[in-house]
């Protein structure tokens, strides 16, 4: 449990710690800032962020583990909204290694990301090993086939057709996936030469949405360092289809909820192009 308290003669009753705390274990008595429930503290360290005096000892936020920082370093909303217009998949990739500082950033982007009551319980991956990506386009595939020869075999395919129309109409781009891969060319990472995997401890109540927040993070840093990357979506199925087998594989404890494939980019866009009209309801 995190240790904390308040530096009476320092506090000056504010109340900004009141308004901040996810946890609600500051409250205001006779015009004193007290604490209680603190084994309700999250660890989330707002409450040190925003004290004005200094006047919270913490023990999970020690000084040297709370930084300044300046609003003016901030990327304009211009800025921001041309590399969120402009990031876009990039599966054209060389063989280029990626500098260690630029996967360093992008890990480390993925890892600063919001979690579900601040748990941080995420577990990174990060494989740059060729032989371990082609394993991993190997199992997806393999994965694929498997369930593409149940779909395709003769007495359940015309149900299957009826029941489930989309998943039937991919059998052709399965099996060109798998025709590519013997010739040599794996459509599935598309020369990356690393993967950023994101999982989650087993059953975790909100391991998807930490992992997707965790994976936008790290695609827009690696969008601004010029790398290029997209969402393994294929790979991450394959998983959901052989649970537990590429954890296993890979040495991952947890379970696999999102993928990254990086690479340097071959070619950069020289345009982003309009998404579908905006379906927005304001209310
Ligand atoms: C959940 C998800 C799964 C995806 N899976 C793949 C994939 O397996 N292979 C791939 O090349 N792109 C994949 N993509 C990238 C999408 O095709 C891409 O984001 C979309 O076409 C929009 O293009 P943009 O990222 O350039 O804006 C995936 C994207 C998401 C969000």
């Amino acid at each position: 449990m995190a240790q904390i308290a308040i530096e009476i003669d320092k506090c000056i009753a504010c109340g900004r710690c009141i308004d901040i705390c996810p946890a609600n274990i500051f409250s205001k008595d006779e015009n004193k800032i007290t604490l209680q429930y603190e084994d309700s503290c999250i660890g989330c360290g707002h409450c040190v962020s925003v004290c004005p005096q200094e006047a919270i000892s913490h023990s999970l936020f020690p000084i040297e583990k709370q930084h300044a920082f300046s609003y003016e370093a901030y990327p304009t909303p211009e800025a921001m909204m041309s590399i969120i217009k402009a990031r876009r998949s990039n599966r054209a990739m060389t063989s280029k290694p990626i500098p260690e500082e630029a996967l360093k950033m992008i890990v480390e982007s993925a890892y600063l990301a919001p979690t579900a009551t601040n748990s941080q319980n995420l577990e990174f991956t990060l494989i740059t090993d060729p032989d371990k990506i082609k394993e991993i386009t190997s199992f997806t595939i393999s994965t694929f086939y498997r369930i593409r020869k149940m779909l395709a075999n003769h007495v359940i395919a015309p149900i299957t057709k009826l029941l489930m129309p989309k998943t039937f109409a991919m059998v052709p781009m399965l099996d060109r996936l798998k025709a590519e891969f013997e010739k040599g060319n794996d459509k599935v990472m598309r020369g990356a030469t690393a993967m950023l995997i994101i999982s989650s401890p087993k059953g975790d109540r909100f391991g998807a949405e930490n992992a997707n927040l965790s994976y936008q993070n790290a695609s827009l840093m690696a969008e601004s360092l010029g790398v290029a990357h997209f969402y393994t979506g294929f790979v991450l199925s394959a998983t959901r289809l052989k649970k537990g087998a590429l954890e296993k594989e890979l040495g991952i404890k947890g379970t696999i909820c999102a993928g990254m494939a990086l690479g340097m980019p071959k070619f950069k866009y020289l345009k982003y192009t309009e998404r579908k009209e905006i379906d927005f309801t304001k209310l």
